[in-house]
């Protein structure tokens, strides 16, 4: 019986905890939590530990505050920074942020030489292209998690809006996770059909405005802190595509080198997950108006990489 995949989740806070639970919820393996505050990634693992016989996972559960105990991961899913608070956009967060996250990639890399490393600190692009700097990994193996979350909150509103399973609607949000995402409603179908033949623009602007200002309408009404669950359950999908070896079609935020006109740059696309990770960036077809949005998204991407000098 070969070992079981491990995974190291490094932030044990909100979603990180969350992204252990799901993780070992669906038997995808090992998990190490890592967090530097005394105490919480113990007193998470041991919980979750016992939720085992309840649930009927084996999975190890390991809290730590070092990081010996991650050596040798599969998966690294990095949530370790601080959260937006009220009236704080991602961008604050962006100095801060990046002094953790890159403390964390090279306590990482030097035990996880194979790894794949899932990036959800924001802001997050500038995150993924950080760790993927500092990894000095392939970039088909530094992936940001972002696409997923905001896809998942436009299929909600769809789903809300036509009465209608959640399961029939798939969504496309790209660009950048912040105010420019560029969702796509030609790309976004109920069973099949775009929804642009199913709702009036005027509405489907509505829930498009909804969508890119989703993580926001949560802090507001959590107050201290922001979105964790459907972040964490987004996470755990793009874990599960790689260590499943699925080919899963998904949007995440993957190194562009030329791809839709932009060439050295972490940017939300679709992509192919698979056991290597990134294993093709899938290019559609955009309007001149789509490829606009994308460019401006890009833009403001880039205007926060530069800023950090990467
Ligand atoms: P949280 O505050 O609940 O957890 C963050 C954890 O990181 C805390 O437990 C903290 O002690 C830990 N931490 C801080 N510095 C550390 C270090 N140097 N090493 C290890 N751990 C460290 O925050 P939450 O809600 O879990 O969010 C985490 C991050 O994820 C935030 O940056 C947030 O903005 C981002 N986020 C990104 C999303 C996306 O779509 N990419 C969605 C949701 C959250
Ligand atoms: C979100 O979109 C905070 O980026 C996080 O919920």
């Amino acid at each position: 019986m070969p070992a079981r995949p491990k995974i190291t989740v490094v932030g044990a806070g909100n979603v990180g905890a969350s992204v252990a639970q799901y993780a070992v919820e669906k038997n995808l393996g090992d998990v190490v939590l890592v967090d530097v505050v005394e105490g919480i990634p113990q007193g998470k693992a041991l919980d979750l530990a016992q939720a085992g016989p309840i649930h009927g996972y084996d999975a190890r559960l390991v809290g730590s505050n070092g990081y010996d105990e991650t050596a040798d991961s599969d998966i690294v899913v990095i949530t370790a920074g601080l959260a937006r608070k009220p009236g704080m956009t991602r961008d604050d967060l962006l100095f801060k942020n990046a002094e953790i996250v890159g403390s964390v990639v090279d306590q990482v890399v030097a035990r996880s030489r194979n790894a794949i490393l899932i990036l959800v600190t924001n802001p997050l692009d500038a995150m993924v292209q950080l760790a993927w700097k500092k990894s000095g990994f392939p970039p088909q193996r530094v992936v940001g998690m972002a696409g997923i979350l905001d896809s998942a909150r436009f299929r909600t509103f769809i789903a809300w809006e036509l009465g209608v399973s959640v399961e029939n609607v798939h969504a496309f949000v790209l660009g950048g996770h912040g105010d420019t995402m560029v969702p796509l409603p030609r790309y976004s179908t109920v069973a099949g059909i775009p929804i642009t033949e199913l709702l009036p623009p005027a509405r489907i602007a509505e829930l498009v405005k909804r969508t890119a200002s989703g993580g926001a309408e949560i802090v507001g009404l959590l107050k201290s802190g922001s979105a964790y669950y459907a972040p964490a359950a987004s996470t755990v999908e793009m874990v599960e595509a790689i260590l499943r070896d699925k080919k899963k079609i998904l949007p995440c935020a993957a190194y562009l080198d030329g791809q839709y006109g932009v060439r050295g740059l972490y940017v939300g696309v679709p992509v192919k997950l698979g056991r290597a990770g990134v294993e093709q960036v899938i290019e559609i077809t955009l309007t001149p108006e789509e490829q606009a949005a994308f460019d401006r998204s890009a833009a403001a991407v880039r205007e926060l990489v530069t800023t950090l000098k990467l």
